[in-house]
């Protein structure tokens, strides 16, 4: 069976590039969990639900229908069966994901349909809680990191305003709090797995990483005892 792989990491790492280039390397269906919160928080900031109450959060949660769709090898999410794309790609709706992700009402609403979208195996599924929580059996597993500041250049070239102080002072401000609540939450906070592979990608290309990745397969197939079960919790 093809493998389940699993990429966590904090904002800004790297996460989505490093795990869609590497999807398309091995021919792998990419999942990016991180736009599962930021659907339902889209919805949340336009119906102006409280993103930080727990009864309205269990509400939206109940009256929202959230699904995964494969086009062309990336599970795109539909929310009420909109595609919601673009929309949900902004620091707004970011830092609100990162607010109702803290809630388990939240979690466990979208826990199966992450758990569904692997079940075949063949995937690379990116988030926070990947390797702790919604795959803890996965065959491979990395955390993806860098140095803050890096992490806040790429963030402020992602939205396309690299060279404005104020653009870049926004990013950082909104990356620290989304660090500090992601990384705090009571339930599957931002954790390496103890047996996920840690790489620093402050200093590497795209490229060097998914090589390094990609070489750490190799080398785990080729040590593994057979019949042993891969990186399993
Ligand atoms: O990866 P991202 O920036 O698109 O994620 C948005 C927020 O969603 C993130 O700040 C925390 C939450 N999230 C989570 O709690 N668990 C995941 N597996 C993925 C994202």
């Amino acid at each position: 069976m093809d493998k389940v792989i699993t990429i966590d990491g904090p904002a800004g790492a790297g996460k989505s590039t490093v795990s869609k280039a590497l999807a398309a390397r091995l021919g792998y269906v990419y999942l990016d969990t991180g736009a599962l919160y930021r659907a339902l928080a889209y919805k949340a900031l336009r119906d102006r639900v409280a993103t930080d109450d727990p009864d309205a959060l269990a509400k939206l949660c109940a009256t929202t229908d959230v699904t995964l769709h494969n086009v062309d090898g990336h599970m795109t999410v539909y929310v009420d069966g909109e595609e919601v794309g673009g929309k949900i790609r902004t620091e707004e709706v970011g830092l609100a994901a990162s607010s109702i992700s803290a809630f388990p009402v939240v979690r466990e609403k979208l826990l199966s349909l992450q758990r569904d979208a692997g079940a075949r195996g063949g995937i690379v599924a990116e988030g926070r809680d990947m390797g702790s929580v919604v795959f803890p059996n996965a065959d491979f597993k990395f955390f993806l990191d860098a140095d803050l500041e890096e992490r806040i250049r790429r963030r402020t070239r992602e939205l396309g305003d690299g060279n404005q102080p104020a653009q870049t002072a926004c990013v950082a401000k909104d990356m620290r709090a989304r660090d500090q609540q992601d990384s705090q939450r009571k339930i599957a906070p931002l954790t390496a797995s103890p047996d996920a592979l840690i790489i620093d990608s402050t200093s590497l290309t795209v490229d060097g990483v998914v090589d390094r990745i990609i070489e750490r397969m190799a080398f785990a197939g080729a040590s593994r005892p057979a019949g042993r079960k891969p990186n399993g919790a």
